[in-house]
């Protein structure tokens, strides 16, 4: 095949994917370059097509470019955030993936693909807002009494569930970083904020932070908070861990943190200061950590997903929640209290479950565990009409629910495309203003400027 051709074939495959491609070879001259780079980089084609790469770009920090690391180190980059001036000293950001291209052990080029991330930015300061706006509010309602859970909202009786309780009564005592380990719905969030209102910082923030729900150029300004013109081009903000300052930040699955992260933080817990993304000023905070993972730590730390330092330095206290399917002992009471929580809810008065019901709860293994349970009773108790018995026909327990467990895991180890971090982020942003509106729906969609009908539909779409 004639150069002419492969070229056609590489502009074709740029096009398709969707978004600028740079090819160098081994010299490290620029023999691909497509107009989708030129725009991101902000030049003109010909600026950099047959010249050296070391005469367009140059790099801040004395960092190595991702191109040069895949021609000289045959490494493989995906997904990087980078920082770079191009030719004409304008200061350029893009996520980047970059491969050497080997053949015969030779590297004889290196390619990379470009995204804009401008969309995601903005997106960040979106977040960054509304979460000012959000812990405000907060912050004002502390004395009413705002949607928090503590030590005597956590229903069971069984042995092992109670030595969990006992442990979390412990560490609420102190202040010491807690990791919960559990499934999903097995109640670490209620673990997590008890802990933290039960304990002696109660009137300080809590705050929550889904590790798998935002992408890692977003989560690192989100956590340390970024300085305008700095790194990611953004506002002078605060991040958690100031607006969390002398509370309490809870980390949902922080195995999802990309691991660099997981080095930063690290640093952050052992130092006791922060530095904006792009800022030079040590800040000194002292915030409670308490983190949770949904497969065991041991497994996590063995495939590399949980730094073994991080796990040891959260881990100080350790908590295991068991499953519901290994506490069966508590579904009785548990089905008791939510009969009670939710005939109020509703305005019914249904006393107990029939003897069939009770049998047909007793042998189901929830995999979505005691959120589980309580969606099957508030759902049947909603349903009913003037019976005060729940028979076993009005127990419906979910294929559904499956799917549902299954759709966020796979969202949240294979969040690529834009429209899932966007999902991800609107479910963060509903998540927080119910918990400041105290899960007043009609409050919470008149802020988020949404109709109620449509709040409630995205409540139930990602099981909120
Ligand atoms: N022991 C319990 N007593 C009462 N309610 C519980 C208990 N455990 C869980 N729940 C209920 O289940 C819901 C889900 O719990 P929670 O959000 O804490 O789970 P999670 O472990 O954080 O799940 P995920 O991993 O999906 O985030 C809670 O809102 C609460 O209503
Ligand atoms: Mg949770």
């Amino acid at each position: 095949m004639k150069a002419k051709e492969y070229q056609a074939i590489l502009q074709a495959a740029a096009e398709v994917l969707g978004g600028g491609m740079h090819i160098v070879n081994a010299q490290g001259i620029t023999i691909f370059y497509n107009e989708e780079m030129a725009k991101l980089e902000k030049i003109n084609v010909s600026d950099v097509l047959g010249k050296p790469l070391r005469e367009t770009f140059s790099f801040i920090q004395g960092e190595e470019s991702t191109i040069y690391q895949a021609l000289m180190h045959r490494k493989m980059t995906i997904q990087k955030q980078q920082t770079y001036l191009n030719v004409y000293g304008k200061e350029i950001t893009t996520v980047n993936s970059t491969v050497p291209i080997i053949v015969e052990d030779k590297v004889i080029a290196a390619m990379e693909v470009a995204r804009d991330i401008t969309d995601i930015k903005n997106m960040s300061d979106t977040i960054l807002d509304l979460q000012d706006t959000v812990n405000a509010k907060t912050d004002g309602n502390k004395s009413k009494g705002i949607n928090k859970y503590s030590l005597r909202d956590i229903i069971g009786e069984n042995k092992a569930f109670e030595e969990v309780v006992a442990r979390a009564r412990k560490a609420s005592l102190n202040d010491v970083s807690v990791l919960i380990y559990g499934e999903t719905g097995v109640g670490k969030e209620l673990f997590a904020q008890s802990i933290h209102y039960d304990g002696l910082r109660k009137n300080k923030p809590f705050l929550a932070q889904n590790c798998a729900a935002i992408p890692e150029s977003l989560l690192e300004g989100m956590l340390f908070g970024t300085v305008k013109g700095g790194f990611t081009g953004a506002e002078d903000r605060a991040g958690l861990f100031e607006q969390a300052n002398g509370g309490t930040l809870l980390l949902d699955e922080i195995s999802a943190m990309p691991i660099g992260l997981q080095g930063k933080l690290l640093r952050v817990l052992q130092e006791e200061y922060i530095r904006r993304v792009g800022g030079t000023k040590d800040i000194p905070i002292e915030v409670r950590i308490i983190a949770t993972i949904n497969e065991p730590a041991e497994k996590l730390v063995k495939e590399g997903r949980l730094r073994k330092d991080l796990y040891y330095r959260l881990g100080i206290v350790n908590m295991t929640i068991p499953p519901l399917r290994e506490r069966k002992d508590d579904i009785p009471i548990l089905i008791s209290e939510f009969l009670k929580k939710y005939n109020q809810r509703y305005g019914r008065e249904i006393w107990m479950v029939s003897e069939a019901a009770r049998e047909k709860l007793y042998k189901y293994d929830y995999p979505g565990n005691v959120r589980e349970l309580e969606n099957i009773i508030m759902s049947a108790v909603s349903m009913a009409d003037d019976e005060h018995v729940l028979e076993a026909d009005d127990i419906e327990m979910g294929s559904e629910y499956k799917g549902k467990i299954s759709s966020f895991r796979d969202f949240a180890t294979n969040s690529n495309t834009l429209s899932d971090y966007l999902e991800g982020i609107e479910q963060t942003i509903i998540r927080q203003h119910l918990l400041a509106n105290d899960g007043n729906l009609s409050k919470t969609a008149k802020e988020l400027g949404m109709l109620r009908q449509n709040l409630q539909h995205k409540i139930k779409k990602y099981d909120i």
